[in-house]
């Protein structure tokens, strides 16, 4: 038998080591940790929905009408009218034919991979994709190639080398809140015959005047992009995940995706309950708006302060680049000690020697917190750059 204290100690030693902490009470951008008001920089809650307590409401009249289970999965008698009109709604959002509720966008991004490709096939990907596209590649028995970041001629010359089946991208990268090359993107999955996957889990709500995401952005149409997978755990405050397309597309997904098929089909509460986290995050574009403006403004004060930031993200997930996973974790420690909440993100997360804080922002941030996070930054992670 391995020994597991022993691997456990040496992560600890490494820097490493995951810990959780606990929060009482909503997750808000304050939350209760043992008994103290923190102010968190680090949910993907960026609209500032999921204490929402109209979504609470509809969840809890949800809950009235179905109950709390689905008791089954979607193939067997799981499959609610609440579900159905969900994903009727998505496919309107995303100006999409069809949509497809999973019930985490790990678990989309594996479904979805896994249902379209297999040995023999190729899938060029971005080097930076999150973990649940890499997981999917690997698990679907595909050749996985993998491009410098966000960089079009690198995807070029795989694609034209490999011929591949698939081309994955994150819409937003998740650690460093930067924007795929998705036109170029397009046009090269278009010239080589192959599917284009975007994954939109931090774009969608936060990017495009309608908070249609990272295709909004770009102008982008559902001709150029033919798989969409959004999540609904992020800017919308909710919980589960979809993906968006053409009929076949679906019909596929529904034949053949192996976590769509084997698994419980979400609360149907939940679903209930999103349709109203949609509607908003539609409607109330003053959350964008505001997040923008807390957004520019830390920008802003952490160039004045020279905080290694990286100047390529526009959107509310700002990286702090520490390198070593100690530093980052010492960061983090230093910003605990001011009641600020920001996890260290270190490998295997993000690649060896990039540690990070991430920080994130929300629509539900006010400017003198954001002027607080900087006097923190300044006092004490500055003194360690
Ligand atoms: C880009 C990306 N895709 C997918 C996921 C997984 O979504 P979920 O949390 O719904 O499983 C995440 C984060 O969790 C993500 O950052």
């Amino acid at each position: 038998m391995r020994d597991l204290d022993a691997a456990l100690a040496k992560q600890h030693a490494a820097g490493l080591y995951r810990q959780r902490r606990i929060i009482d009470g909503a997750h808000r951008t304050r939350v209760e940790i043992d008994g103290a008001s923190w102010l968190s920089f680090c949910s993907n809650d960026y609209l500032g929905l999921a204490a929402d307590p109209r979504i609470a409401e509809a969840l809890r009249e949800g809950t009235k009408r179905y109950g709390v289970g689905s008791g089954a999965a979607h193939l067997i008698s799981g499959h609610n009218r609440a579900h159905q009109a969900l994903e009727e709604s998505l496919a309107a959002f995303t100006k999409r034919q069809r949509a497809l509720l999973f019930s985490t966008g790990y678990m989309a991004n594996l479904g979805v991979i896994t249902a379209l490709v297999g040995r023999g096939d190729t899938i060029v990907a971005d080097r930076l994709n999150h973990a649940s596209l890499v997981d999917g590649a690997r698990l679907s028995g595909a050749r996985l190639r993998r491009y410098a970041h966000a960089d079009p001629v690198a995807a070029e010359a795989l694609t034209s080398a490999h011929s591949p089946a698939l081309i994955a991208s994150d819409g937003v990268f998740s650690m460093d809140g930067d924007l795929a090359p998705l036109p170029e993107l397009a046009a090269l999955a278009r010239q080589a015959g192959a599917w284009l996957l975007v994954d939109d889990a931090h774009g969608l709500g936060v990017l495009g005047k309608m908070g249609q995401g990272s295709l909004e952005h770009w102008g982008l149409n559902a001709g150029k992009v033919p798989i969409l997978v959004g999540t609904l755990g992020k800017a919308l405050g909710s919980f589960g995940a979809f993906v968006a397309g053409d009929v076949a597309l679906i019909e596929t997904l529904i034949q053949r995706a192996r976590s769509y098929i084997y698994t419980t089909a979400l609360p149907p509460a939940v679903a209930y309950a999103t349709q109203t986290a949609l509607h908003l995050a539609q409607k109330e574009s003053w959350r964008r708006d505001h997040l923008n403006q807390m957004v520019q403004r830390f920008r802003a004060g952490a160039a004045q302060l020279g905080l290694p930031i990286g100047d390529q993200s526009s959107t509310p997930i700002v990286p702090l680049l520490a390198g070593d996973a100690r530093t980052a974790l010492a960061w983090s420690e230093q910003l605990a000690r001011q009641r600020i909440l920001v996890t260290a993100i270190r490998p295997p997360t993000v690649p060896e020697n990039t540690s990070r804080l991430r920080i994130t922002f929300s629509a539900a941030h006010q400017p003198h917190e954001i002027d607080q996070l900087l006097e923190v930054l300044a006092q004490g992670v500055t003194n360690h750059c």
